[in-house]
C-alpha cells in the first residue's frame, strides 16, 4: 500500500525523507515523489517506478537539496494509473501547498465537481489532488493558517485518509492528520519524523507518538501540538517501537503470507468501502456505471482466471446464477482461447487477476474482446495491463500483495464478486428484503473475518498433529466447493504437501480409494442447503478411517460427533460463506509450510506474477 514519510528538523531533509521511502518499499509501489519546503517556495519531483529512479533525478536539483523541512510518498495507485502526473504530492491550484495521501476520498467526485465551478482546474484523475485543492480552496478564502485549512477540509470529507501537508507560506511547519489509514510521529531530538509505517522512522528515534482516527497534529522542529479534526486538544504519550527494522516490515509477522491474512478484515472493509449504501439498499460500483445498462442485458457471463482467481472465477458462477440469474461460465484463462469459444455480443467476459499482468488471462481477455464481447476485469493492481484492455471494470483495493500465495486477493475477489451480483440481481429481479440481508451481511464480514483470524494459535495445534502426512483430501459442496480447490492449492504451493480439492460427492467416483488410516480430510460444511449431504459424505470417509478436520458454523454442535476436530466460523448468509469458510483453510496452509520448516515467502518454483504463457 501507499507510504508517507514527512520530516522537519535540522538534517537534509531530501536524504531523511529517499531513505524513508526505501524502508517502505516492502509494501509494494508503482511511483514516487518528493516536495521540500526551501526559501518560501516548495520543489516537488515524482516519477513512476522505482525510488531509485527519483533518487537519481533529484541528484541534479538543486531546489530539493539544502532544504530541512519536506514530505514524500510512496503511491500505489487506485485512482488513475500509475504515471507522473498521478504520483504524489499534489499541490492545490496556486501549487502553494502539497500533500500526500493515503486511503480513499470517497466523496471526491462530488468535492471535486463543487471546485470545479468554483474554477478550479486539475491535473491528475486523483482524488488526492482535490483534497489538496480543497484545502488551498479553505487557506485562501479564510486566510487562515494551514491546519485550519485542513480541518475545514477533512470535515467536508468521506472515506480514509492519513496526509501530510506544507505550505509555501508557513515555514518550518508539516500537518499531519489521520482517519483510518495510520500515521506514526517519530520524536527525535530537535527532529520529528512522520511516517504511514514505523519501518521509516526507526533508524532515527525509537520515541513515537500514534495518531488515532480524527487526530493531527502540527509540527515545527521546536514542537508538536495535537488535536482532533474540531480543534480540540488532545494530550498524546509518547511510546516506545519494540521491535527490530526486520520485523517491522512485516508489521511483527514472521511472513508477508501471514501478514496479508491477518490483512483480510481492514481490506475487505476498504473493497467494500463506498461501494455498499445502506440506506438505499443498493450497490454502487463506479467503474461499471458507463456499461450497466449493457451489462443487466447480457445473456451469457464467462469468468476467465488462473489458479487461485480461477477458484474466485468457480465462486463467481455461483454467484452469478443464484443472485443475478445470469448464465455464467467458468473457463481457465490457458484453455480459453484454444477451444474456439462461442461468444458473442450477449457475452460479457470478466479477468479475474490480482496482477492484472497474467499473461493467460490477459490473452483470453484479448481474445473475448475480438469476438465482440464486452471485457470486464476484477482486478488488483491499478493500471496493469489487463485493468488498461477492459471496457470496465472493479478494482479489490486488496493493497499490494506481497506474499507469492494469494490470500487477501481472493477474498477481495470474492467480495467484488458478490457486489456485482447483488447490483445485477437487484435491477433484474432479487427483492429489497434479500438485498438487504446479504448488504448486512456484507458489511459484518470484516469482524467476522477478524473471529476466525482469532483462532489461529487452534489451528495450528490441530495443523500440527497432520503435518506428517503427505496426502490431504479437501471436500466441499456447493459455495464451498470451490473453497475447498483452493484450500488444496494453498497447501500444495507452500507445505509442498500433496493434496486434492473435490466436490465431497465426487469423491465416491474414485478417490474414496485412496483414503486410509489417519489420512487427514478437510470438510468445508458450513450450514447450508447441502448441510445434511455432506454429513453423508464425512460418514464415507469416518467408515475408512480417515481424519476429519471439519470448518463448520459457529454453534452447530451435531458436527462435533462426526468430526475429529472442528474449526468454527461466524454465521452468515450461504453466497458470503466462502468468504469466510477460506481463512482457516489459508492459516492450515500456512501453520503447515511453517511447521515442515517451507520458506513460506519463497516457495519453492513459484513467481509472484506469471507473465509468460
Ligand atoms: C496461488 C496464486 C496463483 C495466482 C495465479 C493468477 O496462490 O497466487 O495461482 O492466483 O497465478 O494470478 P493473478 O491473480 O495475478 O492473475
Amino acid at each position: 500500500m501507499c507510504g508517507i514519510v514527512g520530516y522537519v528538523g535540522g538534517k537534509e531533509a531530501c536524504d531523511v525523507l529517499i531513505e524513508g521511502l526505501k524502508r517502505l518499499e516492502y509494501r509494494g509501489y508503482d511511483s514516487a515523489g518528493i516536495c521540500i519546503q526551501r526559501d518560501g517556495e516548495l520543489s516537488i519531483d515524482k516519477c513512476p517506478g522505482r525510488i531509485a529512479v527519483l533518487s537519481e533525478r533529484i541528484e541534479g536539483n538543486e531546489a530539493i537539496h539544502g532544504g530541512t523541512v519536506g514530505i514524500a510518498h510512496t503511491r500505489w495507485a487506485t485512482h488513475g494509473e500509475p504515471n507522473e502526473v498521478n504520483a504524489h504530492p499534489h499541490t492545490d491550484g496556486t501549487k502553494r501547498i502539497a500533500l500526500v495521501h493515503n486511503g480513499i476520498i470517497e466523496n471526491y467526485s462530488t468535492l471535486k465537481t463543487y471546485l470545479q465551478d468554483k474554477g478550479h482546474v486539475f491535473e491528475s484523475e486523483t482524488d488526492t489532488e482535490v483534497l489538496a485543492h480543497l484545502i488551498g480552496e479553505f487557506h485562501d478564502d479564510g486566510d487562515i493558517t494551514l491546519e485550519l485549512a485542513v480541518q475545514s477540509a477533512l470535515r467536508e470529507v468521506s472515506g480514509t485518509y492519513g496526509i501530510v501537508v506544507v505550505s509555501a507560506d508557513e515555514p518550518g511547519k508539516i500537518v499531519a492528520a489521520r482517519k483510518g489509514s495510520p500515521l506514526i510521529i517519530g520524536v527525535g531530538k530537535d527532529e520529528y519524523v512522520v511516517a504511514s509505517d514505523a519501518s521509516a522512522i526507526i533508524e532515527h528515534t525509537a520515541n513515537v507518538v500514534y495518531l488515532n482516527d480524527n487526530e493531527m497534529a502540527v509540527i515545527s522542529r521546536d514542537g508538536m501540538r495535537t488535536m482532533t479534526i474540531d480543534n480540540v486538544p488532545v494530550t498524546k504519550e509518547i511510546e516506545q517501537i519494540e521491535w527490530s527494522l526486520e520485523q517491522i516490515a512485516k508489521d511483527g509477522f514472521e511472513h508477508f503470507m501471514l501478514k496479508e491474512i491477518f490483512e483480510q478484515p481492514e481490506v475487505v472493509r476498504t473493497s467494500l468501502s463506498g461501494r455498499i449504501d445502506l440506506r438505499e439498499m443498493r450497490v454502487q460500483l463506479g467503474g461499471l456505471e458507463h456499461v450497466s445498462r449493457e451489462l443487466v442485458r447480457v445473456r451469457k457471463l464467462i469468468l476467465t482466471a488462473c489458479g487461485t482467481a480461477w477458484h474466485a472465477a468457480l465462486v463467481g458462477e455461483y454467484l452469478f446464477e443464484d443472485l443475478a440469474r445470469i448464465p455464467t461460465e467458468v473457463e481457465y484463462a490457458s484453455e480459453f482461447r484454444y477451444r474456439n469459444p462461442i461468444v458473442d455480443e450477449g457475452t460479457a467476459v470478466v479477468a479475474i487477476s490480482q496482477s492484472g499482468e497474467t499473461a493467460d488471462t490477459l490473452a483470453a481477455l484479448q481474445e473475448a474482446r475480438q469476438k465482440g464481447a464486452l471485457a470486464l476485469g476484477i482486478v488488483n493492481v491499478v493500471g496493469s495491463t489487463i485493468a488498461r484492455q477492459t471496457d470496465a471494470g472493479v478494482y479489490l483495493h486488496a493493497g499490494p500483495e506481497i506474499g507469492v500465495a494469494s490470500t487477501k486477493a481472493f477474498t477481495c475477489q470474492l467480495v467484488v464478486e458478490t457486489l456485482m451480483a447483488l447490483m445485477l440481481g437487484r435491477r433484474r429481479f432479487m427483492s429489497q428484503a434479500s438485498m438487504e440481508r446479504y448488504l448486512r451481511g456484507l458489511s459484518d464480514i470484516p469482524d467476522q473475518i477478524a473471529e476466525v483470524l482469532g483462532q489461529s494459535d487452534t489451528i495450528r495445534q490441530i495443523t500440527g498433529e497432520y503435518v506428517g502426512f503427505d496426502n490431504w483430501l479437501f471436500l466441499g459442496r456447493g459455495y464451498n466447493y470451490p473453497v475447498a480447490l483452493e484450500g488444496a492449492l494453498k497447501l500444495k504451493e507452500i507445505s509442498y504437501i500433496h493434496a486434492e480439492g473435490l466436490p465431497a460427492a465426487e469423491m465416491k467416483h474414485g478417490p474414496i480409494a485412496l483414503i486410509h488410516d489417519g489420512m487427514p480430510v478437510v470438510f468445508v460444511a458450513p450450514r447450508c442447503a447441502t448441510y445434511d449431504k455432506i454429513l453423508s459424505n464425512i460418514e464415507e470417509v469416518r467408515a475408512r478411517k480417515g481424519k476429519i478436520l471439519a470448518i463448520a458454523t459457529v454453534g452447530d454442535e451435531e458436527i462435533r460427533k462426526f468430526a475429529d476436530h472442528v474449526i468454527y466460523v461466524p454465521d452468515c448468509p450461504a453466497p458470503l460463506s466462502p468468504i469466510l469458510t477460506v481463512v482457516p483453510l489459508q492459516l492450515i496452509a500456512y501453520h503447515a509450510a511453517v511447521a515442515r520448516g517451507c520458506n513460506v515467502d519463497k516457495p519453492r518454483n513459484l513467481a509472484k506474477s506469471v507473465t509468460v504463457e
